[in-house]
Parts: structure tokens; C-alpha cells; sequence
């Protein structure tokens, strides 16, 4: 159904790979057509409560956006493209259910903005991870400028940006870009611990949680706070809040029910 896409239902795990290894997974606007229509789908089932998103192969996450469909951009063209793939990628950032981008090779331009818009990642130690856009006299436009300096700061975003050079997973682990770095061979394993510890959670908690965190990316304390506390309070409302807490004080094992 899909052309440069995979989209694979593994219990509770969706499984969302970009699917152009002969290209190292270039995400083309085809692809991002895709992608919504896959989020679409991922969106409609209640099953499902985590998503992982990776590249194919073992060379890319992504390499970027299309170097060839770049090249036909003019100012009108880039900015609805631009617009598109910032739409898109933010529908991934604003799922109910966390994301865990599983960076298995190069994650350039676009890869590195699509990990980005995940919840957490976890590189391969043979990633490399850059916004190389400057050296092909373009800066970065899937949302790089804004969700990178909020994860690892001005300066070293500015670096990254306006050096382009791409920085290695131990590196990313010290700004914090990646929650992880794994060997290659145990990517997908430890990427599907970390999705099943959020599985064990209680379902709205964790949506809850997500929520009142991203309220922190846009800036004001005041209605960040705000957010947090009427999503605390939403999560008191829960049955799963009465069994978590009931649990901890019997001393057993919490049984949730995602209500
Ligand atoms: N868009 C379109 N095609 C791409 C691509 C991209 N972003 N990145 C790689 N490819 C294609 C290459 O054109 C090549 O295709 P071909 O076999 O038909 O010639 C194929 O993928 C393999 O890439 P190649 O460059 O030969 O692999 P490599 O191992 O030598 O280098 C990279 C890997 C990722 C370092 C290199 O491909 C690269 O720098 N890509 C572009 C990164 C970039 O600037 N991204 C930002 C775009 S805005």
C-alpha cells in the first residue's frame, strides 16, 4: 500500500520505517505524503502505545530531504514544501502515544528533524548526526532552526547549523540529543525495552506526561505550568492513578487497565 514507507503492527508497537535504502532513505514529498497517511492510521488505533520510526538497511536513518527534489525548489515551491513536511512532522510530535526514533545510520537534514519530532532516540554508535544544509547553500526547514537549540542549546545548535558538519553519537549523547547510544546489532532491542517499560505504564499518564512536556518547548512558563497542573489533575481523574497508588501502598504489582 505504501512505496517508500513501511508500516508494521507489532502488538502495541508501531513500527514506521522509511523505506528508500537505494536512496539512504531521502525522504522525498511522496514520502511525506506517506508519513501522514500512516500517522492517519497509527492515530485510528487504540491499540497501539508506542510508535518507533527508523530508516531501512543498515547504512541511513535518512539522509535527508530528496537532494534532487531540493534542487527544483524555488521560493514559492520550498515554502509550501517546507510547510508541508513542518505540518507533518509536527503531527508526529503531537501523537498521544510517545515516539522512539531508532537512528540506525546517517541522520542528516530531514532525518535528524524527523528524530527530532519523536519523543526520545536511541543512535547506533556508527549514526552520525548533522544538518548539513548550509553546504548546499540552504539552512534547514522541517523544523531544525526551532527543535534543535530546545534540545541541546544556541551555541551548539548554531554550530551544528551553520558548520553543517554532522557530530558523532557520543557527542549527541553529551548535548543530549539522544537518550542512548547502542551497539548497531541492539538498536531495535533496545529500542523495543524502552517501548515496552512506556507500555507497562499507565496509558494516560504517560499521554498526560508527554503533553504538559511539550508545553515546555513552547516557552512560557505560566501556561506551561498551567497545562501541567490541569493534566495533573486530569490524571487524578483516573482509575489508574487509584490502582497506582493503591499498589504501592498493598506493596504488589500495579494492575492498569489504561482507563
Ligand atoms: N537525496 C537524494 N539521494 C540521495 C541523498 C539525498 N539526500 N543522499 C544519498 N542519496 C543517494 C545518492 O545519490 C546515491 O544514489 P545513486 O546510487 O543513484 O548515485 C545513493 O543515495 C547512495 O549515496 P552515496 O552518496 O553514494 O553514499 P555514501 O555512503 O558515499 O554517502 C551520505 C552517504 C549520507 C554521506 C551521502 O549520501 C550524503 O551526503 N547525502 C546527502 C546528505 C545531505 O546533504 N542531506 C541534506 C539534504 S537537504
Amino acid at each position: 500500500m505504501y512505496e517508500n514507507i513501511l508500516l508494521e503492527i507489532d502488538g502495541s508497537i508501531a513500527i514506521l520505517t522509511i523505506n528508500r535504502p537505494d536512496k539512504m532513505n531521502a525522504v522525498n514529498n511522496a514520502t511525506v505524503d506517506e508519513l501522514d497517511q500512516a500517522l492517519s492510521e497509527i492515530e485510528k488505533n487504540p491499540d497501539l502505545r508506542v510508535m518507533i520510526l527508523t530508516g531501512a538497511g543498515d547504512k541511513s536513518f535518512v539522509a535527508g530531504a530528496d537532494i534532487f527534489e531540493v534542487q527544483k525548489r524555488d521560493q514559492i515551491l520550498a515554502r509550501s514544501e517546507t510547510r508541508r513536511r513542518q505540518e507533518v512532522y509536527s503531527r508526529i510530535e503531537a501523537l498521544e502515544i510517545p515516539s522512539i526514533a531508532a537512528i540506525n545510520g546517517w541522520a542528516l537534514g530531514t532525518g535528524l528533524e524527523l528524530a527530532m519530532a519523536c519523543t526520545m532516540r536511541i543512535a547506533s554508535a556508527k549514526a552520525r548526526l548533522g544538518q548539513p544544509e548550509v553546504k548546499l547553500g540552504i539552512i534547514p526547514g522541517a523544523g531544525g532552526t526551532q527543535r534543535l537549540p530546545k534540545l541541546i542549546g544556541m551555541g551548539r545548535a548554531m554550530e551544528m547549523i551553520l558548520t553543517g558538519e554532522p557530530i558523532k553519537p557520543d557527542q549527541a549523547l553529551v548535548f543530549g540529543l539522544v537518550n542512548k547510544v547502542v551497539e548497531p546489532e541492539q538498536l531495535m532491542d533496545e529500542v523495543k525495552v524502552l517501548a515496552a517499560t512506556l507500555i507497562e505504564r499507565p496509558k494516560l499518564a504517560v499521554q498526560y506526561g508527554k503533553e504538559a512536556v511539550l508545553r515546555y518547548a513552547e516557552g512560557s512558563l505560566a501556561e506551561g505550568l498551567a497545562h501541567e497542573s490541569y493534566l495533573h489533575a486530569l490524571a487524578c481523574g483516573t482509575e489508574d492513578k487509584k490502582e497506582g497508588i493503591a499498589a504501592f501502598i498493598d506493596k504488589r504489582k500495579p494492575d492498569f487497565t489504561g482507563k
